[in-house]
């Protein structure tokens, strides 16, 4: 097929200058839904002459994630958030980002994880027992917590327990104005002494003065404790032995692993929690599965996560369904190719893992919550790669997707032994897609024993 231009791609009627901006008022997923269902695998539109490109085949995310990412940057999307994680994992680009993973990575390997692992185990625990039955609880903020314990335990060890209050408040405050960073002028406006803005410095300072102190601790006792701090502090350039991370480097990423390692699992979970309410055959064969591998008591280990195929099946369905980071976008440097289309240079490809994720092409019945479809090995097999893809892919895929998988299982499997929960009669449920997916009014539940 011949090479098609930006110009005959199929796009919207749009108004001069502003483009698209009066469609997108039902929000960006409205929006792109409607895009993928007009104009198919590939939808053209602008944003005040930003031009845009949807990809909705996984054929064509597989080339711009990966064979020809070399072509693309992550782009504006994330220049606010700078602000907060300095040059961090998240945002650097290019050989800086690469030098940045090469020295996190291994506080990623198996054998730490293995020792995150009993970590969430035990908050896990901690979080069941403190529950009650015929409580009404709302499960998003529940989880969002728990999940923030368990990252600021694995990141900063028990250090933090005392400081675990003020942390939390600060990041909610931060991730809140998460939404204002993404608008053009925000780094002008966040100088301005309004109320917000000072809350939003208050927050920050306070996170900054923990995180300098416990670098601070650290490196006088220079003991390895196991965590994520200790991996920072060791981690060494292989280039360059001399070469450590600095205080500020330190600080910038563990603020990002802080700010992108829980509120993604907590949604991930409470959607997960969600969808059991709804399907209460499914929660009672997960939980036959975790009684036989773990009995009443024990707590899961790594190990164990692997001996949980169905709960695994579960946590994959609920991200199917409720992708935690349900879009990515990425900003040509270049004129390139991708498939048929030739996608000019600063044009911003957007890639939604909701879009694809739900398309009959890949996901028969895909509007069904059906986690056995995840233990047939012949359509997993059959279906391409990029069908199903949350935690992102290439060189920028979530450095903490072993993480993840490990702490929804675990957490699943801790709690649902224990506890089920049934929805509050009359609670709206709808979608906030923003940065993430979350549900826009929480998601209400009554606390009921697991028969
Ligand atoms: C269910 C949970 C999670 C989901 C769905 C998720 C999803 C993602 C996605 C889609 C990306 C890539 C974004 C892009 O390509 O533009 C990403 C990147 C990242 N994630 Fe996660 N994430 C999760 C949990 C975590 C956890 C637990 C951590 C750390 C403890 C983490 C840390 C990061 C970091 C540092 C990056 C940037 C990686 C890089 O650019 O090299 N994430 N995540």
């Amino acid at each position: 097929m011949a090479v098609r231009t930006y110009e005959s791609i199929p796009g919207p009627r749009e108004v001069p200058f502003v483009g698209s901006v009066f469609r997108r008022f039902g929000g960006p997923l409205q929006f792109f839904r409607e895009l993928k269902a007009t104009c198919g695998d590939a939808a053209r539109f602008t944003l005040f002459r930003e031009k845009f490109i949807l990809f909705s085949d996984p054929a064509l995310v597989d080339e711009v994630l990966i064979s020809k990412n070399k072509s693309f940057r992550k782009g504006r999307a994330l220049e606010g958030a700078r602000v907060f994680l300095g040059n961090s994992l998240l945002v650097s680009e290019g050989d800086e980002h690469t030098r940045q993973r090469r020295l996190i990575q291994p506080a990623f390997h198996k054998a730490r994880i293995a020792g995150y692992a009993d970590v969430m185990a035990e908050r896990a625990r901690q979080w069941t027992e403190a529950q009650r039955a015929g409580a009404e609880i709302d499960l998003a903020v529940e989880m969002n917590r728990l999940t923030l314990a368990v990252v600021a335990a694995t990141l900063f060890g028990s250090e933090v327990d005392r400081e675990a209050g003020d942390i939390a408040a600060s990041l909610t405050v931060i991730i809140e104005s998460f939404n204002q960073m993404l608008l053009p002028l925000w780094r002008y406006w966040r100088h301005v002494p309004l109320p917000q803005n000072l809350r939003l410095l208050a927050a920050q300072r306070t996170l900054d003065q923990t995180i300098y102190r416990l670098i601070a601790q650290r490196r006088a006792d220079g003991r390895d404790h196991g965590d994520l701090l200790s991996m920072l502090l060791a981690a060494e350039d292989a280039e360059d032995a001399k070469k450590r991370l600095t205080d500020v480097e330190i600080r910038d990423q563990a603020m990002t692993l802080f700010l992108a390692g829980h509120e993604t699992t907590a949604n991930a979970l409470a959607w997960t929690w969600h969808l059991l309410a709804q399907h209460d055959a499914v929660r009672a064969k997960m939980k036959a599965e975790i009684d036989a591998v773990l009995g009443p008591e024990r707590l899961p280990t790594l190990d164990d996560t692997a001996r949980l195929p169905y709960t695994n099946a579960v946590f994959s369905e609920a991200m199917r369904l409720y992708p935690p980071v349900w879009v990515v976008g990425r900003r040509a440097l270049e004129d390139v190719r991708i498939g048929d289309y030739l996608v000019p240079r600063r044009t911003i490809v957007i890639m939604s893992q909701y879009l694809i994720q739900h398309d009959e092409r890949w996901w028969p019945h895909a509007m069904d919550f059906h986690p056995e479809r995840w233990l047939d090995e012949a359509a997993q097999a059959a279906r391409p790669k990029f069908a199903y893809f949350p935690f992102g892919g290439g060189a920028r895929k979530c450095i903490g997707d072993y993480f993840a998988w490990a702490e929804g299982a675990i957490l699943l499997a801790v709690i649902a032994r224990r506890w089920k929960f049934e929805p509050v009669p009359g609670h709206p449920l709808e979608l906030n897609a923003t940065v993430t997916l979350r549900p826009k009014h929480g998601l209400k539940m009554i606390v009921r024993e697991s028969p």
